[in-house]
């Protein structure tokens, strides 16, 4: 979480019963090494007690524009001067409205409006207020004016009802406002760095027009390939067969099967830096491929074998390079993805559940955790494909300094 250290940030905490769950943000964001004070408001007060926060949090804590417990001369003046982010967590629809509107008429929200720094708002409150179209406006409102909104999780309600409006769990939270924070990409942060990116689902033939493939499309890797050349990386670009445009500054080298593939990282892997492997590698390929087209009848048998595990052979013959791998998995995701991170020999393993609707194959977003091999692990909360890769990048990146 290098992007978090040193880092001025004000959590301000209003009125909904999760507010007790910012307690846990704030510790969280502390060990990640940002300095970080709390505004929280009256109602705040009542469900969750300025004390912990301030224990927590190292400072007092602001509620009232009128104390004088500080040494600051204009309070909100001076904290939001002092703010490089500012996170609304829990934000209530009537903190939400307020700001919205332009109302500043405590603590929290005229502070948010002398802030300059980055702005980020957790909406947490019952269904029907988080979907009502005034709640809704405000928030496309406040998102056009550049602030950063974290869609609230779906589950149980404190109001007993089952729907969108959780407050989502500190470590998305504090997960979520470190990716708004990789702003600004440094173009040159993987200068004279050389990474190769696999990607897409490699094609086994059967004959001269079948094969066997799987459903990847190939937008995981791509996407990472595009912020590997934007950070400044010499990007190598492997990749079965898709339907997507070759990002700009990548050198693109087209594969079929996963033996092809497997020639072509292998003869690239000695020059290289860092590989990242998001191709879906098929682990079986025909036995027979059949040199004409196989005549229709009535059932046919294929013979497969076994492929071999590209990424496996690197991680044996690993020298000076990173090497990250996927784990494409429908159960037992963390499990069976340290069972790769070991058996690959990997820096670090991206796992995502592929069984869900909104991650894995074929969609714009995923989500999963990032497994080490010492054991430690990142939850990543939902994204589109592009941030995700931005922020394996940035663990390339990291992991790339340690070396
Ligand atoms: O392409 P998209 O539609 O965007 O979908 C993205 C994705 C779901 C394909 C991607 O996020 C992903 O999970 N890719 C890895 C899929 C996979 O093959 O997982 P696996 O658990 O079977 O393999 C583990 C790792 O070993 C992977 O990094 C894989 O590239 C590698 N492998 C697997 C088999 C093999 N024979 N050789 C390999 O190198």
């Amino acid at each position: 979480m290098a992007v978090l250290k040193g880092k001025h940030i004000i959590v301000a905490v209003s009125g909904g019963i999760a507010a007790y769950k910012a307690i846990e943000v704030v510790s969280r964001l502390r060990k990640a090494g940002a300095e970080v004070k709390v505004i929280m408001t009256q109602n705040a007060t009542r469900i969750a007690s300025p004390l912990t926060f301030g224990e927590i949090s190292g400072y007092p804590v602001a509620v009232s524009m009128w104390d004088e417990i500080h040494n600051w001369d204009v309070e909100h003046i001076a904290l939001a001067t002092w703010a490089d982010a500012y996170i609304v967590v829990p934000a209530t629809a009537n903190v939400i409205g307020k700001i919205a509107n332009g109302i500043a008429d405590d603590m929290l929200t005229t502070t948010i409006m002398a802030t300059e720094g980055k702005k980020l708002i957790c909406p947490a409150m019952n269904s029907a207020m988080y979907k009502n179209p005034i709640t809704q406006r405000n928030l496309a409102y406040l998102e056009e004016l550049g602030y950063a909104i974290m869609e609230p999780a779906v589950g149980q309600l404190a109001c007993h009802t089952e729907g969108i409006g959780r407050l989502p769990e500190p470590e998305d939270i504090v997960n979520w406002l470190e990716l708004e924070l990789y702003e600004t990409i440094d173009p040159t942060r993987l200068a004279n760095k050389t990474i190769l990116v696999t990607a897409g689902g490699t094609q086994e033939a059967i004959d001269p027009v079948r094969y066997i493939g799987n459903r990847s499309s190939g937008k995981m890797g791509y996407a990472i390939a595009e912020q590997a050349a934007m950070y400044g990386a010499k990007t190598i670009l492997v990749s079965a067969p898709t339907s997507l445009e070759v990002p700009r500054n990548v050198t693109y080298i087209p594969v079929d099967s996963a033996m092809s593939m497997k020639e072509v990282v292998d003869e690239q892997y000695p020059q290289v830096d860092a590989v990242i492997m998001a191709a879906a590698v098929a682990d079986f390929r025909v036995a027979q491929v059949e040199e004409h087209k196989i005549k229709k009848k009535e059932t046919m048998t294929l013979k497969l074998v076994k492929n071999p595990d590209i990424l496996a052979g690197l991680g044996a013959t690993k020298k000076h390079q990173v090497l990250v791998g996927f784990a494409a998995e429908t159960k037992n995701l963390l499990e069976y993805g340290f069972g790769k991170v070991k058996k690959k020999q990997l820096d670090m393993l991206v796992a995502n559940d592929v069984s869900q609707s909104n991650a894995g194959f074929n969609v714009d977003t995923n989500e999963g955790y990032f497994l080490y091999p010492n054991g430690n692990t990142k939850r990543i909360p939902n994204m589109t494909k592009r941030e995700l890769a931005r922020l394996i990048i940035e663990e390339v990146g990291n992991l790339l300094e340690k070396r």
